[in-house]
């Protein structure tokens, strides 16, 4: 397989979005026009997916900087040599234990809780369980187009405080937020910077309440979007195969992971491309 032909394939992987990419390979250097065609792709497609590849730290690197700065690891950083690789892995890897190693995670998108979140995840599959582990992606965009316009309007200029404090229960928010927690208040529906489309920007992972709702009008409002996120109709569901890199939108796109046995290996290895302040 030749890195630069223009003899993409595109597959869609669902109704609501997802693209598998064929015929590249990554691990070579891709001229522009190859890298712009895969780009337009993931900009409509808003995840994409390349099956069968092979791919070094710093190729996978290489393939990230094409479409923008990345952004170095900002919650546990020091933790691998490369200040771009997070190693999503339930192994230990030289005595070091990875992040987010195990377990179901509930939808969000990544770095919400900070002022610019990554715009750009990719995720390379090294070690694939036997079952589960899936990775879920919701088209926030779909969503926000399916809410009654009476709902949008209610929306318009709603802003919501995200937290990164997921080792609790993240399905009952609370109000005590752990104060060292990074957070950040972003809208809850932002605009895509490139396509110009409205998604909804709240997850149940991360969202803890909209700003000047008492609670209970915000959890029920909250709800309301969560529940919508999570309808089968808006999501493609992602069952890893070694070799598969993943890369999705966080402007748009909403991820999940489904459980798994803790007692099988999993380990994913991920670098996340810099992102602008949410509007
Ligand atoms: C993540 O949320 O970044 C991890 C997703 C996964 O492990 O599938």
């Amino acid at each position: 397989m030749q890195g630069d032909t223009l003899n993409l394939t595109v597959r869609p992987l669902s109704s609501a979005l997802g693209a598998e990419i064929a015929g590249v390979d990554l691990s070579q250097p891709l001229s522009d026009a190859t890298f712009k065609a895969i780009h337009d792709v993931w900009l409509k497609h808003q995840v994409i997916l390349f099956r069968g590849q092979s791919l070094s730290e710093d190729q996978q690197i290489a393939f990230a900087r094409r479409f923008g700065d990345l952004q170095p690891v900002r919650t546990t950083p020091g933790l691998y040599k490369n200040p771009y690789v997070l190693m999503v892995t339930n192994v230990v890897i030289d005595g070091q234990k990875g992040a987010l190693p195990d377990g179901e995670m509930q939808f969000h998108s990544d770095q919400c809780y900070y002022e610019n979140p990554a715009m750009a995840t990719m995720l390379f599959g090294i070690e694939v369980p036997p079952s589960g582990g899936d990775t879920l992606f919701s088209s926030a965009t779909a969503v926000y187009d399916s809410l009654p316009t009476a709902t949008q309007k209610r929306l318009e200029g709603l802003q919501a405080l995200n937290v990164y404090d997921y080792g609790n229960a993240s399905t009952i928010k609370s109000d005590k937020i752990d104060e060292n927690a990074p957070k950040f208040v972003h809208p809850v529906v932002r605009t895509h910077p490139e396509t110009g489309r409205k998604g909804v920007y709240v997850n149940r992972l991360m969202t803890n309440h909209i700003i000047g709702l008492d609670r209970t009008e915000s959890d029920a409002l909250l709800e309301e979007l969560f529940l919508q996120i999570e309808k089968p109709e808006f999501i493609y569901g992602h069952k890893w195969r070694v070799g598969d890199l993943v890369m999705w939108d966080n402007r748009c796109a909403l991820h999940a992971r489904t459980d798994f046995d803790p007692g099988t290996r999993r380990m994913m290895r991920r670098v996340t491309v810099k992102g602008d302040r949410p509007y």
